[in-house]
């Protein structure tokens, strides 16, 4: 079972004050990585010996860890707290299967009482380092502060790109929203380009590639910066584009070299994979909005 879905489980278990002991490890996670019994009191606002029993649950359930001489959140006490902010605010009701394991995240399928599919993505950058506890580290506080940094901002610039995509094109899957490490949004029903499915229309295909990148661009200001044929979904015919979380501002010194290279990479793909003559330059030019249309 993974971390998430162990979260899930103990999404039952979880008592009041444990839930409150565990936003306390949160709280003191930013400025201390690590908290003890007295500071952990103070956050949760709950007399020691009840903060004293409640690690002693939340040890025992995985979400808590006791790292020198105090205790932080596990991954799993991380996502716990997501995955109950989301089912607090009614967007989810259940977690489903795992849809897709990649470097550095596990996107789930979330249900909602209506059954309506989500899909659920959990980053979780460098996991080694947060899971390895029995490797002496030199500063395990910086580990989870750092931990808890990088991947509740790459959740959190994902969730700001897609919503600055949000309604530009259905090429763009709907945001719904992030906690924690996770972004909820709208699940489409592809697969990944590197796969090589069979298209209807290659050409058009691409063409609907360029045309989303093109408004990503002009409209919202946007480069991905990280597009290949891994992170362009299809059924065939139409074509999401995903995974947002490196994505930068049209300003961005970078930029250019950035959205380059975005489109070389699919048009050498489309026509390794499919034989679609499209040139690079000419795509660029209409990714940026210089060119009306394509020939
Ligand atoms: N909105 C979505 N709807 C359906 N499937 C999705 C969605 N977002 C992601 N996936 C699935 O999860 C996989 C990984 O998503 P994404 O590319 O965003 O994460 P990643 O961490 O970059 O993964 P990788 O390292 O494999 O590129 C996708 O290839 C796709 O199969
Ligand atoms: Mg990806």
């Amino acid at each position: 079972m993974s971390t998430t879905e162990r979260a899930a489980r103990a999404l039952k278990t979880v008592k009041d004050e444990e839930w409150r002991t565990l936003a306390g490890l949160e709280r003191t996670a930013s400025g201390y990585g690590t908290a003890d019994l007295g500071r952990l009191s103070r956050t949760a606002k709950l007399p020691i010996e009840r903060v004293r029993f409640a690690v002693g649950e939340l040890l025992r359930k995985g979400l808590a860890q006791k790292k020198g001489s105090g205790y932080s959140l596990t991954q799993q006490g991380v996502e716990l707290m997501a995955l109950k902010d989301y089912v607090k605010k009614d967007l989810i009701f259940a977690l489903g299967p795992i849809i897709a394991k990649g470097k550095e995240s596990d996107v789930y399928e979330a249900v909602t009482e209506e059954g309506t599919k989500y899909a659920l993505k959990f980053y979780k950058i460098g996991r080694t380092s947060f899971t390895k506890v029995r490797r002496k580290r030199l500063n395990e506080s910086a580990d989870i502060r750092s931990w808890m940094t990088s991947n509740y901002e790459a959740a959190k610039r994902e969730y700001d790109a897609l919503r600055k995509l949000r309604g530009l094109s259905p090429a763009f899957p709907e945001v719904v929203t992030h906690s924690r490490n996770s972004v909820l949004s709208e699940q489409v029903s592809g697969v990944r380009l590197m796969q090589r499915p069979e298209l209807v229309d290659p050409r058009s295909a691409f063409v609907s590639v360029l045309g989303a990148m093109r408004l990503a661009y002009v409209q919202a200001g946007l480069v991905n910066a990280d597009l290949s044929e891994y992170n362009v979904l299809t059924n065939g015919e139409s074509i999401w584009l995903i995974d947002w979380p490196q994505a930068v501002p049209a300003s961005h010194p970078n930029a250019d070299d950035l959205l380059r290279h975005d489109v070389e990479a699919l048009t050498t793909f489309f026509r390794r994979a499919y034989g679609v003559d499209v040139s690079a330059g000419d795509a660029y030019l209409f990714v940026r909005g210089r060119l009306p249309k394509l020939e």
